[in-house]
């Protein structure tokens, strides 16, 4: 486990990571750890993420207030779009916020990452989503990426960028590497004529890879709420029944959440 120095440290190396694979330009981007329930180490705003130095990284409470801060140094201006993360995943422990090339012009382009086009991506995010877009540092943008939050560890930020969360930073930012080269792979393949996307029968094989290996975060594999909807892969429900037909025992908080707030509002509940 690495001390608050170490953590500091590999903050600043993946800010140098994001920022030499194009992933963010000048002051862009943002990366925060989670220390305990209470404190949160973050990047500061404003400086670019590739020449950052511990001494430059902030620690924040879980409402993202100044906890410590060197002198001209002040926490994100996204701090509380990370903070909505962990409010509403327990799970994570880091959030990486960029503006990779391929990822982004999805986002701006408003095309979500849906079509099931090689193994890795299939396992590794399903189908990355976009979260409706929210004016940079207002509460718009937690308040959209909040209903994702459930059921991805990632989403592209409407006309903004793209947004990943994990176990860990490492884990975070890899998340973050994989939605950019499925975002290339998706681009480049539609301007060689379009991808060939994998059938149902194989989408679902990849699923069951991805739960035969007990793989962590939230993923379609495990439950699908877009059945019918343009935000997943054409799994046809396909991942839906395996959740429906879990042992109820199995079935998490938040997704008993979210089914009573669909049933009330089909009710007119709501
Ligand atoms: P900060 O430097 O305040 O973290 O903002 C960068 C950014 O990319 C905002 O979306």
């Amino acid at each position: 486990m690495m001390n608050e120095y170490e953590l500091k440290q590999q903050i600043c190396e993946i800010g140098k990571r994001i920022y030499n694979r194009n992933m963010v330009a000048a002051n862009d981007g943002n990366i925060s750890v989670k220390l305990n329930d209470n404190e949160f180490l973050c990047t500061p705003t404003g400086v670019s993420k590739g020449f950052m130095t511990p001494e430059y990284i902030c620690k924040v409470d879980a409402q993202g207030n100044v906890i410590q801060a060197n002198k001209g140094f002040k926490p994100s201006s996204e701090i509380k779009m990370h903070m909505r993360v962990y409010q509403k995943r327990p799970d994570v422990g880091a959030v990486v916020h960029a503006h990779p090339t391929f990822a982004t012009a999805f986002a701006i382009a408003g095309i979500p990452l849906t079509q099931p086009i090689m193994p890795e991506a299939v396992i590794a995010l399903g189908c990355v989503p976009i979260a409706e877009y929210g004016t940079p540092s207002t509460m718009e943008i937690p308040d959209n990426v909040e209903k994702y939050l459930p059921y991805y560890d990632a989403v592209l930020l409407e006309s903004h960028g793209a947004l990943t969360w994990s176990t860990d930073l490492l884990a975070a930012y890899h998340k973050m590497e994989s939605v950019e080269f499925y975002a290339e792979l998706l681009y480049k393949s539609k301007m060689l004529g379009g991808p060939k996307e994998f059938d149902k029968a194989t989408v679902e094989k990849l699923y069951e890879i991805r739960r035969k290996f007990g793989m962590p975060g939230k993923h379609p594999a495990d439950l699908c709420q877009n059945k019918g909807g343009t935000n997943c892969h054409n799994c046809g429900g396909s991942s839906c029944s395996g959740s429906v037909n879990a042992d109820p025992k199995s079935v998490s908080p938040e997704v008993v959440a979210e089914i009573t707030k669909q049933v009330l509002a089909q009710l007119g509940m709501k």
